[in-house]
């Protein structure tokens, strides 16, 4: 694990490290100030380089300078930050993302970053450091938990200020940085586990963990419980897999008056699509059914780090769709938590029947103020938006409107489809309830409108991260984390008044 320091820009000569990264903002020109401070030679290199203008001015591109006789920083990089539409911070976790991919990471021991005032001063210093540790993070991380050689990548980063309140700033984006960092990290972690050494059982193991370090409440349901939950739809996906299924209940509880914000998340821990079986290609990502559920473990853990101000309890069905003797077949109509029937048209609509028990068990045990789910629930959620956003919808505008808005300020987007009466038809059955797909079209709507059905009257957003929760390029390390940042900023920011919704 790396660490993290604030340190004194140019009071101590014998501070250096492998590698200086100097921020430079798109709009900037020359020099930044007071750069000198670390010899002449230092911003004379760098001035340079800005003059020969082989510099970009896209977010993250780098010119790296060998400088001789500079000895406290062999090598200087010039790493361009984001600007346009995003905000700030956002350009700034995104330029350190990609620059700390560059195998120069893993060949160095420390890190400097010339922080003030490339990264701004007073509450921006903060936020920016804070997005530049969680850049650092994203791109340094590597999935090797299941490689025998290891790597390890530069260990010491130090952010250097001047005065002492910039200093405490820097401090104070560090702890922000490192909290939020490691809880996406976390999430990744989780995600990119294969299945056959993540069942059920080992993810609420895992959840156990999580919960004993973070200072989490959390309960785990399996077998005969779950049955006297009557929780049918869990229970009938989980049947085709050797592997039992469990409900993961993790509560975060800062001890203030309110009712909780109830948080549910989809942990496929592999879907085949059951008797209506996947195609291989199709098959192959399928460990990452579990994002939504390994994003609300890290949001609690997040939560807890943090000490955000509000009550929060996160709900995970961890659940294997396989095949089977003992699987569901399309054609079933199946019993539900909430009494309603449902009819099975499509085993592959899985993730809708595991969360309808969770949510109603969510409603019915905690009478959340909102309930906000987070699922890779449909393939049509790729063809809607790419993975520049996941899809958001729901039965209350206020909810809908603050993920929105965090997600704009995360730089994780969110963006809006309807749930018309129309839609919320298309999910009828003439045998039950309530059937498991729509007609033809609108795949990520109707997998919302079947949700609709088992949400009552509590304030409800379902947030569709198909899209968006792995990286189909870049299948090893590929789980993003695509939530945490986004749900953390939106509950930073949640109104503290009583009451439900808004
Ligand atoms: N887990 C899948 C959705 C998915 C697809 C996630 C691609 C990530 C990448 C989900 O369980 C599923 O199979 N959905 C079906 C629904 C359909 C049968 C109504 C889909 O999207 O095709
Ligand atoms: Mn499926
Ligand atoms: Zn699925």
């Amino acid at each position: 694990m790396p660490v993290f320091l604030s340190h004194r820009t140019a009071t101590d000569e014998s501070i250096g490290a492998d590698l200086l990264v100097v921020p430079i903002a798109e709009s900037a020109h020359g020099v930044p100030a007071r750069l000198a401070r670390l010899g002449k030679g230092v911003a004379d290199a760098v001035a340079r380089a800005l003059d020969l203008g082989d510099f970009e001015r896209e977010v993250g591109s780098v010119v790296t300078l060998r400088v001789c006789r500079i000895e406290r920083y062999p090598r200087i990089l010039l790493l361009r930050l984001g600007s346009g539409e995003e905000p700030e911070s956002v350009g700034v976790r995104r330029a350190f993302a990609k620059a700390s991919k560059d195998p120069l990471f893993r060949r160095i021991d420390s890190v400097a970053v010339w922080a003030e005032p490339s990264l701004g001063s007073g509450a921006a210093l903060a936020e920016n450091v804070a997005a530049a540790i969680d850049g650092l993070l994203e791109g340094t991380y590597r999935w090797t938990a299941a490689t025998t050689k290891k790597e390890s990548p530069a260990g010491r980063y130090l952010f250097l200020a001047d005065g002492a309140r910039s200093l405490a700033r820097v401090d104070e984006g560090i702890a922000h940085g490192r909290a939020l960092g490691d809880s996406v990290l976390l999430a990744r972690e989780i995600a990119n586990t294969p299945a056959n050494r993540m069942g059920p059982a080992e993810m609420a193991e895992r959840a156990k963990e999580i919960a004993a370090e973070a200072g989490l409440a959390c309960r785990v349901l399996a077998g005969t419980r779950l049955a006297r939950e009557r929780m049918e739809a869990i229970r009938t996906v989980g049947a085709g897999s050797a592997r039992d299924p469990r409900l993961i209940v993790l509560e975060y509880d800062p001890g203030v008056d309110l009712e909780p914000i109830v948080l549910v998340g989809k942990g496929l821990v592999y879907d085949t699509g059951g008797l209506s079986l996947k195609p291989t290609s199709s098959m192959v990502g399928m460990k990452f059914d579990k994002c939504g559920g390994s994003v609300v473990l890290a949001v609690l853990r997040a939560a807890a780090t943090l000490d955000l101000p509000l009550p929060l309890v996160g709900i995970v069905p961890a659940v294997e769709n396989s095949v089977s003797g003992t699987s569901y077949r399309p054609g079933d109509v199946i019993g539900s938590r909430s009494g309603q029937t449902i009819d099975v048209q499509n085993t592959d609509a899985e993730g809708r029947l595991v969360l309808a028990d969770a949510i109603d068990y969510g409603i019915d045990k905690y009478s959340p103020r909102a309930l906000i789910d987070i699922a890779t629930l449909t393939g049509a959620a790729y063809y809607a938006l790419g993975d520049r956003a996941c899809a958001v919808l729901g039965t209350d505008d206020g909810v809908v409107e603050r993920l929105r808005e965090a997600g704009e300020r995360s730089g994780e987007r969110v963006w809006p489809l309807p749930l018309w009466a129309g839609y919320r038809k298309d999910v009828d059955s003439p045998v039950a309830d309530v059937r498991n797909t729509g007609p033809w079209g609108a795949g990520t709507i109707t997998g919302a409108a079947f949700l609709q059905r088992f949400t009552r009257d509590v304030p409800w957003a379902h947030l569709d991260i198909a899209s968006v929760s792995y990286d189909r390029r870049e299948t090893k390390n590929g789980a993003t984390g695509f939530g945490v940042r986004l749900l953390v900023e939106a509950l930073r920011r949640w109104p503290k008044r009583r009451g439900r919704g808004r």
